[in-house]
């Protein structure tokens, strides 16, 4: 059995670095080793209510955006979820056999209800088995994410021997890919929640797309620890610990390289480093997301063949599943 690595983020407004660190930076050194797809989950994005003409923009800037941070056509394909028609089929199929109480135990469920109060949507309760069609629809043997998505991926574990223990070996297991530092980016404006694209204050994330003076200005504001050391120590340290990751992977160097640098010196040049760290990371990958995006018609056929692969993988394992569920005609 060949490898296959699955992937998706959402089509949303912004990008950052935590979904840069967490996510895409692994996608890009997996593709060298192992057959790829990356999908923009725009099904996953109307969960919540979205506007459907920026929703389509989000999605072309989603796609440059995994372009322009290193995801190579040749290499891996990119595609749309919703331009694959078999990921809701197979989803439907698989709520057939998910139970209510797992996805009631779901944390990004539960954190999200709580936040929408009485307006939670079926969508935003039976997200988890759509992720689950997405990956197992393609054999996926493994899933980089950050660690907020693991427990969706414990049940999409679940599901797969479940289906195959009720109608078959059909589906394969999928394990999950997590970056050892950095999978949990937290939020520059507090270092105890995850930086998230929903966050009520920008100070709380670095976007893809934030310039040089956006970049030292939000770390100028990042909150600190009290004890003037710059040590990596997630416990008692979790905010110097953070911007230590974020360092760790804008330069490429070791954890203790960076506190042997930094020792002696003060919170404030650390953060000045950290900027420009930041900066010299993000402005090649910025200036690439405007060049696909002044070229659609590049991404419109790097689109089309992802969608022309994805397509045929997608209807051959359809095909098995419906016959081993019994559905339509033989
Ligand atoms: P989302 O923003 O929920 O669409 O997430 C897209 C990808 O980024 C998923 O693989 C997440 O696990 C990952 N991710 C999101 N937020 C973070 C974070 N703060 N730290 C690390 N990874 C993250
Ligand atoms: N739920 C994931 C997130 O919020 C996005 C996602 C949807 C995904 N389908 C996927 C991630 C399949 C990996 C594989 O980040």
């Amino acid at each position: 059995m060949q490898d296959l690595v699955l992937s998706g983020i959402q089509p949303t407004n912004i990008v950052h670095i935590g979904n840069y660190i967490g996510a895409l930076k692994q996608w890009v050194e997996i593709q060298h080793r192992h057959r790829c797809l990356f999908c923009v989950v725009d099904l996953h994005a109307i969960t919540v209510p979205q506007d459907p003409k920026m929703l389509r923009e989000n999605s072309l800037r989603m796609a440059a955006t995994y372009l322009a941070v290193g995801i190579d056509p040749k290499r891996s394909h990119i595609f749309i979820q919703s331009e694959v028609p078999q990921h809701t089929e197979l989803s439907w199929i698989l709520e057939t056999i998910a139970k209510i109480s797992e996805l009631e135990r779901m944390t990004q469920y539960k954190d999200k209800a709580k936040k929408r109060g009485e307006n939670v949507g079926v969508g935003l309760f039976t997200y988890p088995v759509l992720m689950a069609a997405d990956i197992l629809l393609y054999d996926t043997t493994a899933v980089p994410v950050g660690e907020d998505q693991m427990q969706h991926l414990e049940f999409t574990r679940v599901l797969a021997r479940r289906f195959n223990e009720t109608f078959g070996e059909t589906f394969i297991v999928p394990q999950p890919l997590i970056q050892k530092v950095g999978a949990r980016i937290m939020g520059l404006d507090d270092p105890h929640i995850k930086m998230s694209k929903s966050a009520s204050s920008v100070l709380n994330y670095i976007a893809l797309t934030d310039d040089a003076d956006l970049i030292i200005k939000k770390l100028s504001k990042a909150v600190t620890d009290s004890d003037g050391k710059i040590v990596y120590d997630v416990k008692n340290k979790p905010a110097i610990s953070n911007l230590l990751t974020i360092y760790h992977h804008a330069t490429g160097k070791t954890l203790p390289e960076i506190e042997a640098e930094f020792s002696g010196k003060r919170y404030g040049d650390f953060k000045k480093s950290v900027a420009e760290a930041l900066i010299f990371m993000l402005s090649p990958i910025q200036e690439k997301i405007t060049l696909y995006q002044q070229d659609p018609g590049q991404l419109q056929k790097i689109l089309d063949a992802g969608r022309t692969f994805a397509l045929d993988a997608a209807e051959k394992k359809m095909n098995i599943v419906r016959e081993r569920v019994g559905l339509g005609r033989s």
